[in-house]
Parts: C-alpha cells; structure tokens; sequence
C-alpha cells in the first residue's frame, strides 16, 4: 500500500469499532456531529464585525462558535468544492481528538482497542493533519492575501496558531506513543485525556475562525477557476484516491 493509500483509508475510515465509541464520546462531550450528516451546508458569507482576527477571543465570540455549529450540524451537501474537502478535513480533525480523548478516558473498552485508537490518531496526526496545514497555508494563503484586511489578519492568526500547535501535538504524539506501548497505564491514559483535551481547546478556536472568517473567503473572493487549481493541489498532495 502507498502512502497516499493508507493516509486515503485513514482519513475515509477513523476507526472500526471506534466509530462507536467516538460518536459516543462526541456526543457526551457536547461536541460536534460527525458523518456526512454533519457537514456544512452553507458558509459563503463573511461574518460581520470581523475585524481583528488576530486577537481570536474578541472575534470568536460565543454567538459565532454556536453559528458555526449550527451551520455544522446541518443537512449534508452534494456538492464537494475546494471548501467543502477542508471543511471536511475539519470534521475528521475533530473526530481524531475526540477519538485520542475517549482513549485515554474511557473504562469500557480493551487494551487492544486503546492501542488500535492511539494508532490510528498518531498516524492521522502524523500523516494527515500536516497535508491540511500544507493546504491552508501553501494553496489557500497565497490565494486569500491581499484581498481583504480583515481576511489577512485572520490569515496571519492561522498560520501563528498552525506553529503554536506543534507544541500541543508533539506532547499528545508523545502520549500517544506511550499509551499504545502500555494501554492498560491507568496514570498514562489520564495522562493522554488530558493531553487531548488540551489540543481540543487549541483546536476550537483555530477552526471556527477558519470556517467563519477564512474558508468563506474562498467563496468570496477566490474566483472558481483558481479554486478548481486549489482543489486539484489538495488532491495530488494525497494522490487519486483520497476525497472520493
Ligand atoms: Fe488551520
Ligand atoms: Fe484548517
């Protein structure tokens, strides 16, 4: 298998049995809807009063993040342009911290399926989540910048936020690592929720600012040709098969 296969199958499949114990966890922990279902319907517009994206608690307020779930949580969609595959790359971003959580908290599953989880969320994170950054700062930035002050202020937030995440990450990779190593460490696997918690934290206001102020900036601004030529670097970043 290639490597643009497997990171295709992992990105497709989260987990087997997981796929139970995540959407319980998701749900337990008031979060977001998983599954085409959940997708987004609509975001093509700007948000009002987005202007000072840097500073991301004064621009995310509660009124946007609860926005942005509804918009989330809403019919599934047909179509599939450039927005819609980051956006869907955002679900299964959500879904793999939910999944590392639920790893490290919950009583009712095997050892082997703790090391299975702590598997699949490394290799996403490893493998895939750096494709996505890849996306949002080589085909979406140079795109976006320029064009609106308030979209490059947001743009700026991304990509200091995408750099601050490396440190999130190396402590959950790492966590990861040992609990799939030893997936019946009681203190290891407290110790993995809580390092998964705090990627959730850094990740939630990361996204919304993307959904809310950066992706429909694409449908703004980015005229359908050019977002066709971002579509198509998404894909060969991955190869043929990853997105259909
Ligand atoms: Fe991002
Ligand atoms: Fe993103």
């Amino acid at each position: 298998m290639t490597r643009a296969e497997r990171i295709c199958q992992f990105e497709q499949t989260p987990t087997l049995r997981g796929v139970d114990l995540l959407s319980l966890e998701v749900r337990k922990a008031g979060g977001h809807a998983t599954g085409s279902a959940a997708r987004p319907r609509n975001c093509t517009q700007l948000p009002r009063g987005a202007k000072s994206a840097r500073t991301v608690p004064d621009v995310i307020t509660r009124e946007r993040r609860e926005s942005a779930m509804l918009v989330k949580i809403g019919p599934g969609m047909k179509s599939d342009d450039v927005v819609d595959l980051l956006l869907a790359c955002h679900e299964r971003i959500r879904s793999f911290t939910a999944l590392a959580r639920a790893a490290g908290d919950r009583s009712d599953v095997s050892a082997s399926e703790v090391a299975d989880a702590c598997s699949r969320v490394e290799r996403y994170f490893t493998e895939a989540l750096p494709l996505h950054v890849r996306d949002e700062e080589d085909s979406l930035f140079p795109r976006l910048h320029g064009l609106s002050p308030e979209v490059d202020e947001a743009l700026l937030a991304m990509k200091e936020q995408h750099a601050a995440h490396e440190e999130v990450l190396g402590v959950l990779l790492r966590v990861l690592s040992e609990v799939r190593r030893n997936p019946s460490g009681v203190e290891l696997r407290a110790e993995l929720a809580l390092a998964a918690e705090r990627l959730d934290r850094a990740f939630a206001e990361h996204l919304v600012l993307e959904e809310t102020v950066i992706f429909p900036a694409v449908r703004q601004f980015v005229a359908p040709a050019a977002q066709a030529a971002m579509k198509d670097e998404l894909r060969a970043r991955r190869g043929p098969k990853t997105f259909t």
